[in-house]
């Protein structure tokens, strides 16, 4: 365990370094081979393919784990914007924490909108020996609809779904998943919904067993999670097009922080949200167009993007987000047919 008294300072880890002391989890190759055979299909079909993380990561305190540090996300962003991209003809691999919220069954979840509680022994029947189900009335419009989609995506194979838990499930499937994307060239997109801890406790340095609580208070002093972005934009896909999130609760932070991880990793977007605020109100950031990253802050452009729950209760910020990140991913695909015509000639 690695306690204040026993450390010799936070560490800070390089990709390289992380992936050579950490190890992989154990259903990495079976979900790479999953990976390869689906991005094949799709580059056979002629399809654009999305990367969706969702969900937040663990960071275990323990190798046999009893104890572990988490956050708040429930993947209602990554899920919600699964359905849209599907929607707008993408094929969608969706990345998400274990439990949490999936596209489609993300409309009956049990807090929310309970499953049970909209089903019903048929009324013809004995209820002490009714065999049938039937649906409430209120909600079959909204359960043809979404069992619909679902069922054509399904025919369709445009999704597949892969699981982490903790923040280093989620760095080698990252990195495996987009290695493997990296053959469909400017036709992938990234969405990096994920919330992923930014420190975590490496193996070496954990207890094997549950931590006792007799010694009185707990020290511990947590490494930090490599940039990752960083070796994604440089090396494992040089071509997707990706885009990354900013979650903050000082509003003030929001701009400034995005444009630095523009800067300093030379993506194509950082969308901006604020936590409280995040349900009706997000910031695209970009670099202008033919202005490298990295430099000033005049380089750099915003637009936000709200809409009025009040008017519409039911829509979803996440339908307008799809919408115009499907719009400059296109535009992302066709600069490079541009630039090629002109180098050619
Ligand atoms: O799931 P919900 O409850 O709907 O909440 C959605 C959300 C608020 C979590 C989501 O919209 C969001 O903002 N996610 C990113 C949170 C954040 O601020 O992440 P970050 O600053 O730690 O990371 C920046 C970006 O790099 C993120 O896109 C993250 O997914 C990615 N990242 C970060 C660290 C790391 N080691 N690897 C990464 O890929």
């Amino acid at each position: 365990m690695a306690t204040s008294s026993q450390s010799e300072g936070g560490a800070t880890f390089s990709a390289e370094r992380y992936f050579a002391t950490q190890p992989p989890p154990a259903s990495l190759e079976h979900d790479v081979a999953r990976v390869k055979e689906f991005v094949q299909r799709q580059l056979k079909e002629g399809r654009k393919v999305v990367l969706v993380t969702s969900g937040g990561t663990t960071v275990p305190l323990e190798l046999n784990v009893v104890r572990f540090l988490d956050n708040f996300s429930a993947g209602t962003r990554g899920s919600t914007s699964a359905e849209y991209f599907l929607k707008a003809g993408y094929a969608v691999i969706f990345m998400h924490r274990q439990f949490s919220l999936q596209p489609f069954s993300r409309h009956y979840s049990h807090s929310t909108h309970p499953f049970l509680d909209f089903l019903d022994f048929d009324p013809s029947e004995d209820p002490s020996e009714a065999s049938h189900i039937v649906v409430r009335p209120s909600e079959r419009t909204q359960l043809v609809e979404v069992l619909t989609t679902y069922k054509a995506v399904q025919r369709a194979g445009t999704l597949l779904t892969l699981t982490f838990v903790t923040v280093n499930d989620y760095l080698w499937l990252l990195r495996a998943v987009s290695q493997e994307m990296s053959l469909l060239g400017r036709s992938c997109l990234y969405y990096l919904a994920a919330a992923v801890s930014d420190f975590f406790l490496p193996r070496q340095k954990m207890s094997e067993h549950k931590i006792q609580s007799g010694k009185g208070s707990l020290h511990i002093e947590m490494d930090q999670v490599p940039k990752i972005l960083k070796p994604l934009v440089q090396e494992w896909t040089r071509e997707g097009y990706i885009v990354s999130f900013k979650l903050e609760t000082d509003p003030d932070l929001l701009i400034p922080k995005a444009r630095q991880a523009l800067a300093r990793y030379g993506h194509q977007v950082v969308i901006g949200n604020d936590l409280h605020r995040r349900k009706f109100e997000v910031v695209f950031v970009s670099p202008k167009p033919k202005v490298s990253a990295g430099a000033s802050a005049e380089d750099y452009e915003e637009s936000w993007l709200r809409i009025d729950l009040a008017q519409n209760p039911q829509k979803e910020i996440e339908e307008d987000i799809v919408a115009e990140l499907v719009k400059r991913h296109q535009q992302w695909i066709e600069a490079a047919g541009t630039q090629s015509a002109l180098t050619a000639r």
